[in-house]
């Protein structure tokens, strides 16, 4: 086997989150053979590490948590065929898991380790026929931040890439995808085959095992899903390959080859995940309208801002999440127009004031540059790094034009092509390419306050949407007194975003006989579109609106979308007698929940 080059990288601030980064050995290209087993929900596998700096050190340290390790072997010039290799696992952090520390022979060159899954591994999720549209069990992994170690032992910190090639082994009827190159058909074999030849980061690390099929949408796109949600999909994502050329021509070629969407089961915990190759998105999104498509337009972005140019710690991760909801909306713009994009730039703010006003204006964790060692990335993440993030570049754009900001951005994700990225790092790059070369360009863009300052800068252009000045008129009209049904002529061409924010400028606390009249005119409680109920039950929550309870229910039974659910247990409990009620539906919803959620939820609930 060939041995690639290694990757290089410009020395960066240590991983706090992985054991692994202060290996001084580093590992270059991974040979994966997995067999996914159902029955006893493990994955048993054989990972070859080939090594980019073999000399480097006497012990390569990877990252475990809640693996068996199983044996593990060397090879490499002057060692027999299968020479055992000492190997260590040290205490195990809760959070972060095990260091594995395998000792290295003089002229080891790869690294090769038996291991099996833990039936609770963090990342998988192992879903029954009942949580699939379909009659066969799925399999899917979610390794951001942090949980790639639970399904492989490997360096898992953003800062160190890898290629690989896997081998899966899958039940023989089910078909399996990796963030790799994919079949598009069923192999009676159940063994399939995959090679990533870009350099990537574990966390981007994803395999899903399911009854899925394949519809292209062009040459290089297309979609999986369970046969029974593949039309519905095929038709929602129609313009997926104008998202990809409208990419293309704002900040450069794609480098990842094919480009495939993976929706998944309704348990998927996050609106989306940009494995490469093969985003993962939930059916949520499908409204049957194509108005939440922003969201795959945002894990395409990911392509560039964070794929290509990546967070080197989780401390940085608004360089991944600034950046990507900047160009979602520029996607977004260019395909739809100025007020789509604003709409959704209006929509964003809300959401930050909403989550300063959570956190507290003045605490750190409102920074863009986070302090998260000691913590569980998951819980420092916040909307901070995408909203405050994607406002920083407004505030650029609007000092030095789009032109110029444009430029920048191409240059700065063609510089860094499949390299980490630090703040300390991109602050020096921005200074040398753009704030420099203009005297009073950095003192009016105050970059110090926007990346180690709480809150949001009063420098940040404000911005207003054009098609939410009707619905702000709407919503005056009727706190006026105007009855719900006289609003119907204004609001037939709404689209969910306008109705998203009607909901969000409602009186907070309407009592039920106004709820009624309102989902009379408008048809909330059976409305087909996720965003608009959850932005609805809220208020029925608050309010005991009686008619919502059974929609509400089964939403929280079948939607596992933590950015969802969390919020709504959340007004659950705030009302009187609501502790019960919350713990009661979490106890029936729960086994359809991904651990990240029921992390969160668990901490919660109690
Ligand atoms: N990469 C994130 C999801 C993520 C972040 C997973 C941190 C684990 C840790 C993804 O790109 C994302 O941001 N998804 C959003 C949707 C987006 C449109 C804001 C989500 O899932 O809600
Ligand atoms: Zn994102």
């Amino acid at each position: 086997m060939p041995l690639p080059t290694p990757h290089a990288s410009a020395p960066l601030s240590a991983d706090p989150h992985s054991h692994a980064s202060r290996s001084p050995v580093r590992v270059s290209h991974l040979v994966l053979e997995l067999s996914v087993d159902f029955e006893s929900r493990t994955l048993a596998g054989l990972a070859t590490w080939q090594l980019a700096n073999p000399g480097a050190g006497s012990e390569l340290v990877l990252d475990a948590r809640d693996l068996v390790i199983e044996g593990v072997e060397q090879t490499g010039p002057g060692l027999a065929a299968s020479a055992p290799a000492a190997f260590e696992l040290g205490p195990a952090d809760p959070l972060l898991g095990a260091p594995l520390r395998i000792s290295l022979a003089p002229g080891a060159a790869a690294v090769r380790i038996r291991y099996r899954t833990a039936p609770g591994a963090a990342a998988l999720q192992w879903l029954v026929p009942e949580q699939t549209s379909g009659s066969q069990p799925f399999l899917f992994t979610q390794s951001q931040a942090i949980l790639a170690r639970t399904w492989l032992p490997c360096q898992d910190s953003p800062g160190i890439r890898f290629t690989y090639e896997a081998t899966v082994r899958v039940p023989p009827h089910l078909l399996a995808l990796m963030s790799a190159s994919n079949p598009q058909e069923l192999h009676a074999t159940g063994t399939y085959h995959f090679r990533m030849d870009q350099p990537i980061p574990a966390y981007l690390m994803a395999l899903a095992v399911g009854d899925l099929a394949f519809a292209p949408l062009s040459s290089r796109t297309g979609i999986y899903a369970e046969p029974a949600t593949l039309p519905l999909a095929t038709a929602e994502f129609g313009d997926l390959e104008n998202m990809v050329a409208a990419a293309e021509q704002l900040y450069g070629p794609y480098r990842w080859e094919r480009y495939d969407l993976l929706v998944l089961p309704p348990s998927f915990p996050f609106g989306g995940m940009e494995n490469p190759r093969l985003t993962f998105v939930t059916p949520t999104i499908l409204a049957g309208d194509r108005s939440l498509t922003s969201l795959v337009a945002h894990e395409l972005a990911h392509s560039w801002s964070g794929n290509l140019v990546t967070n080197a710690t989780w401390n940085d991760f608004w360089l991944n999440e600034g950046f990507t909801v900047y160009f979602e909306r520029r996607i977004m713009e260019h395909l739809y127009g100025r007020d789509y994009a604003q709409m959704l730039q209006v929509l964003g703010r809300t959401g930050l004031d909403h989550t300063i006003e959570e956190i507290g204006p003045l605490s750190p964790d409102t920074h863009l540059r986070l302090q998260l060692a000691g913590r569980d990335p998951d819980e420092g993440l916040t909307e901070i790094a995408y909203e405050k993030g994607c406002y920083l570049l407004l505030t650029l754009e609007s000092l030095v034009g789009r032109p110029r900001l444009d430029t920048f951005i191409k240059e700065y994700f063609a510089r860094f092509s499949f390299q980490a990225m630090d703040t300390a790092t991109f602050l020096d790059y921005l200074r040398r390419e753009l704030l420099d070369r203009e005297p009073g360009l950095e003192a009016k863009l105050r970059l110090a306050e926007w990346v180690d300052g709480p809150g949001l800068p009063d420098n940040a252009p404000s911005i207003s949407s054009t098609r939410f000045a009707q619905v702000e008129a709407a919503l005056a009209r009727l706190a006026a007194g105007t009855a719900p049904t006289e609003l119907a002529t204004d609001t037939v061409e709404w689209s969910s975003h306008e109705w998203v924010h009607f909901l969000h400028g409602l009186p907070p606390a309407l009592p039920a006989d106004e709820l009624a009249g309102i989902d009379a005119a408008f048809g909330f409680s059976t409305s087909g579109n996720a965003e608009v109920l959850a932005a609805w039950f809220p208020h029925t929550i608050r309010a005991g609106y009686q008619p919502a309870e059974v929609p509400l229910r089964k939403f929280l039974l079948h939607v596992g979308r933590r950015k969802f659910i969390v919020p709504l247990y959340k007004a659950i409990l705030a009302t009187p007698g609501g502790a019960g009620k919350a713990r009661q539906l979490y106890a029936e919803a729960r086994a359809n929940y991904h651990s990240v959620a029921t992390g969160t939820l668990d901490a919660l609930l109690k």
